[in-house]
């Protein structure tokens, strides 16, 4: 399904019932990357994935921005109706959640960030994302997409799912230049996000995998005393890509901050008559 969000498309699905859970994908990936995941989260929530700006089915957003993207996830909200969710962002995906918490906080019951952080662009990131839009301009995707895709990984991972790992270089080689290239900018240009997470009224999620190349361990350890309430999970052996490389886990970890999400938000006599 899809709504249309300043003249764009926006596709978007949603699957079974219960409290809402919002998924974000992450830069060069689409709403697919959840699809083992939502049978079975749907068992006991409504889950919303959407397709960010230019990703999947969704048009290029007119401006690129990590803000555009998060007004966006609240056009296809209210358009559902849905007055209150979790959200739980992979990367750019929990970019797009920090914006989304600073622009309409009263809608977030829970916010996971999933191998992502608050924090802005480094220079040296900021080269590297320049380097990579000129590289892409002249040459496009798909040579870009193999060291893309298994930098993505542990490398133990990498070596022991070959065809795994050849099936997403595919996948992402089929995203449009122009959705990476604006993607690229967005993320460039997106401000410090600590305070939002500082001053968070909800439980954030923290999933950090040790071998992670997209995010720098000093970030991702960083950020974890900044939030108020949160619930931290740091993995030795994945890299930026735990809904794959630990998938049970991952999922366990979501299941159970649904739960403590709600346990926060439950009155007080609900609690009580839990015991
Ligand atoms: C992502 O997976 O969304 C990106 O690695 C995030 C980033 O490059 O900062």
């Amino acid at each position: 399904m899809y709504i249309v969000f300043n003249t764009s498309k926006v596709a978007f699905e949603q699957v079974g019932q219960g409290p809402h859970l919002v998924l974000l994908h992450g830069f060069c990936e689409d709403s697919t990357m959840w699809a083992d995941f939502v049978p079975l989260l749907s068992k006991k929530y409504s889950i919303l994935t959407i397709d960010l700006s230019g990703f999947g089915q969704s048009d290029l957003l007119p401006v690129s921005s990590i803000a555009a993207m998060a007004d966006a996830v609240n056009a296809v909200l209210e358009h559902l109706s849905i007055r209150q969710c979790i959200l739980v962002g992979h990367s750019m995906g929990g970019y797009v959640g920090l914006s989304f918490a600073e622009r309409y906080r009263q809608k977030l019951l829970g916010l996971g960030l999933f191998h992502s952080h608050p924090y802005a662009d480094s220079p040296e990131k900021i080269v590297n994302r320049q380097k990579t839009i000129r590289f892409i301009e002249r040459h496009g995707i798909a040579p870009f997409a193999g060291q893309f895709v298994r930098n993505l990984f542990a490398p133990a991972f990498v070596k022991e799912h070959p065809v795994f790992i050849d099936e997403l270089i595919h996948k992402t080689s089929m995203h449009h230049s122009d959705a990476v290239i604006a993607a690229s900018h967005a993320m460039i240009n997106r401000e410090d996000k600590s305070t939002v997470l500082t001053t968070m009224d909800c439980p954030v999620l923290f999933i950090v995998g040790k071998q992670d190349n997209a995010i720098s361990l000093e970030n991702s350890l960083k950020q974890l005393s900044l939030a108020p309430t949160g619930s931290v999970h740091i993995f030795e052996d994945i890299g930026h890509m735990g809904m794959f490389e630990a998938p049970t886990y991952t999922l366990e970890i979501i299941v159970d901050f649904m739960d403590f999400c709600h346990e926060c938000n439950a009155p007080i006599s609900l609690l009580s008559s839990q015991h």
